[in-house]
């Protein structure tokens, strides 16, 4: 009764003819890199694949150059981690050194990787889009039916969440917390909306190319239909 269903979420990619709107999945990824990835990895994605949402070499160099990365190496002076400059083929660093840091991070929840995010959850990118927009006060009637059900220490009411108690603070919880380089409002629908229209992409890069190839393969089907029947009339042409 409290849960929700998420809430409908249009992007350009959308349907048999989507195809990506880079200039929102820039503005998707300036959010993921300067709010999510304080607390969530990126694994499966790589700078130089940035290249595909419209950055030129030099911007992906600069990119990864001003993002470090752990290195396995331990600096014998002070015995802390050493870290490294970025290159264009290395993934996206994950913030933690491993699950047990992250979830030291965290209350003990584990922030999950979201390269795949999109399609790790039912309800896709309409979900995430609703999930960042949906912290609230818990209703009242909550607290009288089910006050075991009441966010505990740490958790916070988001009726989008399968569990309404997500360990997840509210990380788009004011507008303007980035200032979008294109000079787009960041309001926190528009926030929501690119960063959902970016984990889209990270989770599916090649979506154009299914689309395109999806499409080929059905005009090339109906022909193939079509010169099979007049095959079959031919060669059956003369039989009465
Ligand atoms: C969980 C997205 C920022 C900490 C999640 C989930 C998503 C998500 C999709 C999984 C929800 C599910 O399991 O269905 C994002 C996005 C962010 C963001 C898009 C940026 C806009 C942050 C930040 C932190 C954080 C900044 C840490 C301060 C967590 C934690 C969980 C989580 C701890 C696990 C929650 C639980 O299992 O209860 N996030 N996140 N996230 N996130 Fe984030």
């Amino acid at each position: 009764a409290f849960h929700e269903k998420p809430k409908a979420l249009t992007l350009a990619s959308d349907g048999p003819m989507g195809k990506f709107d880079r200039q929102q999945l820039q503005r998707g990824f300036q959010v993921y890199k300067e709010v999510c990835a304080a607390c969530h990895s990126m694994r499966l994605v790589s700078f130089r694949n940035l290249a595909e949402l419209g950055y030129n070499e030099d911007e992906v160099k600069a990119i990864a150059a001003n993002w470090p990365i752990q290195t396995p190496d331990i600096d014998p002076a002070t015995g802390e981690a050493t870290t490294r400059a970025s290159l264009p083929t290395d993934p996206f660093p994950s913030p933690h050194a491993n699950e047990t840091a992250a979830r030291a991070a965290n209350n003990n929840a584990l922030p999950p990787d979201l390269s795949l995010i999109t399609k790790a959850r039912s309800g896709g990118a309409p979900y995430i889009y609703s999930l960042l927009l949906g912290y609230q006060e818990p209703p009242a009637e909550l607290a009288q039916r089910f006050p075991d059900s009441m966010p505990g220490p740490g958790l916070n009411y988001n009726p989008y969440f399968a569990n309404l108690n997500i360990a997840m603070a509210n990380p788009l919880g004011s507008d303007g917390i980035v200032t979008y380089s294109d000079g787009t409002n960041a309001t926190r629908e528009q926030m929501a909306k690119d960063v959902s229209a970016f984990l889209v992409w990270t989770a599916e890069p090649t979506l154009e190319k299914r689309h395109q190839t999806g499409w080929a393969v059905l005009i090339f089907l109906i022909i193939a239909t079509g010169l099979g029947y007049m095959a079959y009339r031919n060669v059956w042409a003369g039989v009465k």
